[in-house]
């Protein structure tokens, strides 16, 4: 039994303790697959709203339950993807790196969420240099920015993130078009423990991940095609598509409990709980 609260009461020595999140997330009231910027995504292959909004609603709720903090954005009609939060920024210490967007569908979230930011109370909220997706590429590994490059993200917004948040960056390429962000290739389990689908990295981009990490479990092929790592980890428990039932499993060899979500809607544009999720550090 694995405490979700963090206040440490009842838990045993042994078990994993996760830590309460504050987390950004935006309603999927406009939500919808109607352009193709990567290839999960195809226009004749629509959302269903209330579906989409029941499976969004369910995974808000579920961080509600596991006691983390969500904080909400309003949606703009004008930008479906706005929903996949994770892409508007990376944040670390209450310092904000804002996005800039690849494609042109996107380009008007970097400013949306760069002014949610400086609206709410964000001191330190910088403008990229380089075309940079947020956390979709820029994951924090605790003690160093793990950065991939090569569909979205580019690889120049390595030196800013460097400097701006006074980490290490390590960048790994991306080869595989289906995993076209980081997030959907590597899931940061907790400092020393992270998930990853092989396949989706070069030799340089393996090496650095098992240089950085101490522990890495490899997903399965049937669990990186659901999307099965893009989840989000607060060191104890999961959020994990419900689809990747064997990268449940390793998860909970190694000793993390895994809570499932639905959210096939997102899938049909490349998305998973962890692409709707912007952790606020
Ligand atoms: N349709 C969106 C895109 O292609 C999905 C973004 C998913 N977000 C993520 N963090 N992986 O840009």
């Amino acid at each position: 039994m694995t405490p979700v609260d963090g206040s440490g009461t009842g838990s045993s020595a042994t078990a994993r303790t996760g830590r309460p999140k504050t987390l950004l997330m935006c309603p999927p009231d406009y939500f919808r697959v109607e352009y193709a910027i990567n290839p999960w995504m195809d226009p004749a292959n629509p959302v269903d709203p209330d579906r989409a909004r029941r499976q969004w609603a369910a995974l808000k709720d579920t961080y509600a339950r596991l006691g983390h903090a969500v904080r909400l954005i309003d949606p703009r009609p004008d930008l479906p993807d706005m929903v996949f939060a994770a892409n508007g920024a990376t944040v670390i210490g209450g310092t904000v790196l804002g996005s800039k967007f690849r494609y042109p569908e996107r380009a008007g979230e970097g400013p949306a969420y760069l002014d949610w930011f400086r609206r709410n109370g964000y001191q330190a909220v910088t403008d990229p240099a380089e075309v940079n997706e947020g956390e979709g590429d820029l994951i924090f590994a605790h003690r160093a920015i793990i950065a991939g490059y090569g569909f979205r993200s580019s690889r120049a917004i390595q030196r800013q993130a460097a400097a701006l948040f006074g980490l290490p960056v390590i960048g790994v390429r991306l080869i595989d078009p289906r995993y076209y962000h980081l997030d959907t290739a590597l899931l940061v389990l907790d400092a020393d423990t992270a998930a990853y689908y092989p396949a989706a990295f070069d030799d340089a981009g393996r090496a650095a991940l098992a240089a950085h990490f101490g522990h890495l479990i490899e997903a399965k092929d049937e669990d990186a095609e659901v999307l099965g790592l893009n989840g989000l980890s607060d060191g104890a428990t999961v959020v994990l598509p419900v689809q990747a039932t064997g990268l449940a499993g390793q998860l909970e060899a190694a000793g993390f409990s895994v809570v499932g979500v639905d959210m096939s809607e997102f899938a049909k544009s490349g998305g998973g709980p962890k692409c709707c999720t912007l952790e606020l550090r």
